[in-house]
């Protein structure tokens, strides 16, 4: 299986028309392998189609076409150990209300056929924090701990392979900062592959090696998280001047903005200028420096001007 843990090839998705909605083509032939152990995000807009790929990782949506291979196993053709390779955390709540937390997992554990010696019930409810409420129905839940439960589920099969959909949409501080911990956890101590959607993108940056971004039903970039942020040209250098400055015969490409304090911020494209260029032209306007700091383009950067440009605006 070598060191790919899902494999997706040439895979589409129509949803059929329903009441006066028309056809809707979700998936327009998405490639995309995911590198085993590594965490790997799925970001786009709403409507983009990443629960739509989830949920077919899952065997939650009928694919339209294409193949999927999950941990070297294709869906089609393996699909008991396709299925058993992952685990799947959907955005959607989907609980029995009248289970609690411990028959969800026991009845999960079940569906799986992990025998009962081999069940990790409790030690799940104490990692997902609700042991206090191991028998009380989900009914009874908050809207984090029904969250909470879901993660536990997607869990007790202790799969290779986790998938994560909008994990953090509306849960607390306390319990997006427990959910990383253990996801990092499980990725380092047994090298479970995480992949995740999400659209908080500075959560994204700092969990995930590699990122695909979907765009209207296709990849639009994949790569390493900070290869794709440095693909960004745009680049500003702060200036911090000591006393007042005035008026600055600068470079062509370079705009100007004054921020609070007087303190200048100058945007450029670092293919086109060198921040030398800039400094020069502070210098040459008489201009004493006191400070100076550059600010690069954040995934959040990246993630606009890939998802408000056509498809063809970023083919270069
Ligand atoms: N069951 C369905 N029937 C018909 N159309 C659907 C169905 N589920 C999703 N769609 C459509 O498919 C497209 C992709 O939806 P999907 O839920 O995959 O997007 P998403 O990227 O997960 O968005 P979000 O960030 O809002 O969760 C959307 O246009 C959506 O309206
Ligand atoms: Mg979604």
């Amino acid at each position: 299986m070598g060191d790919t843990a899902i494999q997706i090839d040439g895979l589409r998705k129509t949803y059929a028309a329903q009441g006066n909605a028309p056809t809707k083509e979700a998936l327009k032939g998405i490639d995309l392998a995911i590198p085993a152990g590594s965490i790997f995000g799925l970001l786009g807009p709403n409507g983009a189609g990443k629960s739509t790929l989830i949920n077919i990782l899952a065997g939650l949506v009928r694919k339209t076409a294409g193949t999927v291979q999950i941990w070297g196993f294709d869906q089609d053709v393996n699909p008991r150990q396709s299925r058993a390779a992952i685990g799947v955390m959907p955005q959607e709540l989907n609980l029995d209300a009248f289970f609690t937390p411990r028959a969800a997992l026991e009845v999960q554990a079940g569906l799986y056929g992990i025998p009962r010696a081999n069940r990790r019930t409790d030690e799940i409810l104490e990692m997902i924090g609700l042991s206090d409420k191991a028998d009380a129905y989900a009914r009874s839940l908050s809207g984090g701990m029904r969250r909470r439960l879901l993660l536990g589920k997607a869990l007790v099969h202790s799969p290779r392979v986790l998938v994560l959909d909008e994990p953090t949409a509306g849960v607390d501080i306390e319990l997006r900062q427990m959910l990383w911990a253990n996801v990092r956890r499980m990725n380092e101590e047994h090298g479970t592959t995480i992949i995740l959607t999400t659209h908080y993108l500075e959560e994204a940056e700092e969990m995930c090696d590699e990122i695909a971004i979907v765009n209207h039903g296709e990849v639009i970039a994949r790569d390493r998280t900070s290869t794709l942020v440095g693909r960004l040209d745009a680049k500003t250098l702060v200036i911090t001047p000591d006393g007042d400055a005035p008026a600055i015969g600068l470079p062509a490409g370079v705009d100007l903005t004054r921020r609070p304090g007087g303190v200048l911020a100058f945007a450029y494209r670092r293919s086109e200028i060198s921040a030398d260029a800039i400094l020069d032209a502070v210098r040459a306007a008489g201009i004493r420096i006191s400070d100076v700091t550059s600010e690069e383009p954040d995934l959040e950067d990246v993630f606009l001007a890939l998802t408000t440009s056509t498809p063809a605006d970023n083919a270069a």
